[in-house]
This record gives C-alpha cells, sequence and structure tokens, in this order.
C-alpha cells in the first residue's frame, strides 16, 4: 500500500497526533488559496510516492502566499527525480501545502509487516538504526 504524506497526516491528526495544518492542492491557484489561509511562512510539498522530495527541488519553503504561488508553479507538473524514484521520475499532481514549522530534530521511523507473521522489522533513523526481532522474543 502507498499513501501520500497528506493521507498519513490526515490518519495521524485522525488519531489524535499533533501534526502541522495544512490543505491539498491540485492547481496552482489552490496552492495560493492554501498559503493565505494559512499566513505567514507556508510550505509547498510535492506528493509523490517517493522520498527525497526536498533534496530533489519538490519542497519549498515560501515567505508569503505570493511566494507559495511562484513555489506551486515550478512544483506542479514536474517531472520530480529523487533517489526512489528511478532515472524517469514521477509526475508531480498533487501539492501539500503546510505551515511552516521551526524543525528542533527531524526522526524517521517505519515499520514493515512480514506476510508469514514470524518477523517483525522496525526501522528507527534510516541511517544509523536498523532492527529486527522475533515475535516472540
Ligand atoms: N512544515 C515544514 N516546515 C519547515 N520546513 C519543512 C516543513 N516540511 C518540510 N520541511 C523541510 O523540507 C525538508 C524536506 O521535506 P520532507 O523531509 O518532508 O521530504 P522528503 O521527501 O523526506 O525529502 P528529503 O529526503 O529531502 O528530506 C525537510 O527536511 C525540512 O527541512
Ligand atoms: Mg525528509
Amino acid at each position: 500500500m502507498k499513501i501520500h504524506e497528506y493521507q498519513g497526516k490526515e490518519l495521524l491528526k485522525k488519531y489524535g497526533v499533533t501534526v502541522p495544518q495544512g490543505f491539498l492542492a491540485t492547481s496552482v491557484e489552490e496552492a495560493y488559496e492554501a498559503a493565505k489561509k494559512l499566513g505567514g511562512v507556508s510550505v509547498v510539498k510535492a506528493q509523490i510516492h517517493a522520498g527525497g522530495r526536498g533534496k530533489g527541488g519538490g519542497v519549498k519553503v515560501a515567505k508569503s502566499p505570493e511566494e507559495a504561488k511562484e513555489h506551486a508553479q515550478s512544483i506542479l507538473g514536474m517531472m520530480l527525480k529523487t533517489h526512489q524514484t528511478g532515472p524517469e521520475g514521477q509526475e508531480v499532481k498533487k501539492l501539500w501545502v503546510e505551515q511552516g514549522c521551526n524543525i528542533a530534530k527531524e526522526f524517521y521511523l517505519g515499520m514493515v509487516l512480514d506476510h508469514d507473521g514470524q518477523y517483525r522489522r522496525w526501522y528507527g533513523d534510516r541511517r544509523s538504526c536498523s532492527q529486527k526481532s522475533r515475535k516472540n522474543s
């Protein structure tokens, strides 16, 4: 199953996890309206099924709704290439326009279920900490 960042955040929000406020946009005008509603600093984020979007130019911080509009113009419709998309990239059809945050620390957490039920794998910090554990241990 693949879900976008905005869908993940909607799920987390539903279960009481605090997430930054944001709006989905499928056009430049919607992105502009979203940034106006958020006010202040916003972040325009390409919604594709791959990580590394920031490094690939698919995540851009805007200090004003006008700047968010410019970012939306450049990101929407682009073939975004990251280390997870393959050389052809993925077309950006949706944007998540989110309130800008002062990020103190970034954490990475992922979980993979083996369907035979024998193993449960948790991946912490993607660079330095991965761990495999038996279900009953
Ligand atoms: N709401 C936000 N406020 C401020 N900065 C943000 C926000 N969202 C993302 N960023 C910045 O943009 C970067 C890229 O966003 P994010 O990590 O969500 O995407 P990614 O696909 O994992 O890309 P990367 O691999 O480049 O981190 C973040 O590391 C962070 O510096
Ligand atoms: Mg990231």
